[in-house]
This record gives C-alpha cells, structure tokens and sequence, in this order.
C-alpha cells in the first residue's frame, strides 16, 4: 500500500480540527490518503510543500507559503498569502488563498441569503479581517463598519484596499448601539484564550446575526453569548468546513461529505 501523506504546516498546530474533518472525509470516500498536521519551522515551508503532494497552510507561514509557489492564483497574488497547495499536471506546485471564499460562504449559509445588500459591522483589522473585507467588497455589501481597537491599523486596512466607499471605520469606543447590522463578524484574535473579554456585548448591538471566526472544540463564549441575545450565531468551524471542502476538491478533484465535514466539526449531531 502507498499512502499519500497530506498536511497542515503551520506552527501552533495542535488545537486544529483540520485532521478530523479531512481524514474523516478521507476515510468515507476510501481514499488511500492521510492528513497530519506538522508543527513547522518558517524555513522548512517550502522544502515540505515540495515532498508533499498537498496541504494547508496556517499561521504564521501563509506568506512564506505564497513566496515558495510556481503557480499562485489571483487571491495569492491579491493577498500574498496562501492556504493551500496541490500540484498541477505539468509538475508546478499551484496554490489559492480560500479565506475569503470560505468566509463568504459561512456567512451566506448564516444568513440564509446572499451577502449582497446587507450591512456588517467588523471587529479587528488584522490578517483575518482584510479577508472578509476583501469577501464582502467582492459580494456586493451595503456596507462595512469596522471597529478595532487600534483605529490606525484599520485605517491603514482601508488605505490599502483603495478606501472603498462602502468601507468604513468606526471610532473605537463608538456607540454602535443605534444602528442595526445584518451580521456581525469577530475577526479579532479575542476568544482564542478562555479568559479572553468578549470583543462586543451582543445585546448592546442591534444585529440578525454573528460569525465569530474563532473556534474551539465546542460553541465559543461569543457565539454563547449572541444566541442568549436572540442573535443567530456560529462560530469559525462553519469556516473550516468551507475551507476543508475548497482544499479536498483541489487534491482529490472530487467533493467531500458535507455531512461527514460537519459531523467532524462537531455542528451536527
Ligand atoms: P489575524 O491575522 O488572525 O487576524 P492579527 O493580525 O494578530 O491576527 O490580528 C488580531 C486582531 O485582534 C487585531 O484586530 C487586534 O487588534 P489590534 O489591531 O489593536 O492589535 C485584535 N486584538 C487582539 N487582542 C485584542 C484585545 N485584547 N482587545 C481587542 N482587540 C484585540
């Protein structure tokens, strides 16, 4: 037997789901494949992309990933980061960047709805943030708000984006009480330690939804929080679910289970 090896380089690595869902996607399609994920050294990037025949990328290495391509798509080149590698026919080692795809389609399955038209309000202006700005000035938004707690980095976010009309930076500390949003999206790094504040207080905010892109094991205390709001909430899993089945089609040409995915991610029963 000849089992491909496929991984997740990144570094840390340990608290990922991405193992579960891939092998659990793996395993229901019998593929002769495994994933691991490999806590990786910036110089050792590239020289495993180039003995692997796929994987992912994560923090802190998306850049160096994009830097060590033959082939980088139009949301490498866009974003200089990529999370995901596989090999063409030629032999050139291709890669995409699928942040903005997946969060695009989190949010729409949230919504129920396109996110065409609707109004969000952002928190954070770091590297996840500029890809959801960067999702919803391709999908039409109304408009986006953003709060961070350092106005400038946000300013500088918008700056570079070529300062989009429907872009806009709230004040921190503003009121945002008064204004109602069709979903929130927590794109800050608050969540990620149990003893973190909450970024918001849902009911201090009008808002039909909220996607908080952290995850852990189980439903975060934002997303707990949102729902105890009336406010329909979940959490950076829906995310990976997408980002998983954007990276299992690239390697395996073929869909996963949704079903299985979600079942992995601990969303379905
Ligand atoms: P990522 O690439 O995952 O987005 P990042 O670039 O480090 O990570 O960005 C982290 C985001 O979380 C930033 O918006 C950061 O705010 P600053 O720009 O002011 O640093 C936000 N963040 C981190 N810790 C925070 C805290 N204690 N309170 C509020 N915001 C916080």
């Amino acid at each position: 037997m000849d089992r491909s090896l496929y991984a997740l380089l990144g570094a840390p690595v340990h608290h990922s789901l991405s193992p579960a869902l891939q092998n659990s996607a793996i395993d229901a399609l019998g593929i002769d494949a495994v994933y691991v994920a490999l806590w990786t050294w910036d110089d050792l990037v590239a020289p495993f992309m180039r003995s692997l025949p796929g994987g992912n990328v994560t923090l802190p290495h998306k850049r160096a990933a994009a830097a060590a391509l033959d082939q980088p798509s139009e949301d490498v080149r866009a974003t200089g980061a990529c999370n995901v590698f596989w090999w063409d026919e030629d032999g050139g080692l291709c890669g995409d960047n699928t942040d903005s795809a997946a969060f695009r389609t989190a949010a729409e399955a949230l919504l129920g709805g396109a996110l065409s038209g609707r109004r969000v309000l952002l928190l954070g202006a770091g590297g996840a943030a500029r890809a959801v700005v960067h999702a919803c000035c391709g999908a039409g938004v109304d408009r986006v708000e953003i709060l961070n707690r350092t106005r400038d980095r946000a300013d500088e976010l918008v700056g570079d984006l070529g300062a989009p009309p429907d872009v806009q930076v709230l004040e921190g500390g503003e009121a945002v009480g008064g204004e109602t949003y069709d979903l929130i999206v927590n794109a800050t790094s608050l969540g990620l330690d149990p003893t973190d504040p909450l970024p918001v207080e849902p009911e201090s905010v009008q808002a039909r939804a909220l996607l908080d892109l952290v995850y852990g094991r189980d439903d975060t205390p934002l997303v707990r929080a949102a729902r105890a709001a009336g406010i329909e909430a979940a959490d950076g899993r829906l995310m990976l679910v997408e980002q998983a089945a954007l990276s299992f089609m690239k390697w395996f040409d073929r869909d996963p289970p949704r079903e299985v995915l979600l079942r992995a991610a601990g969303l379905v029963e």
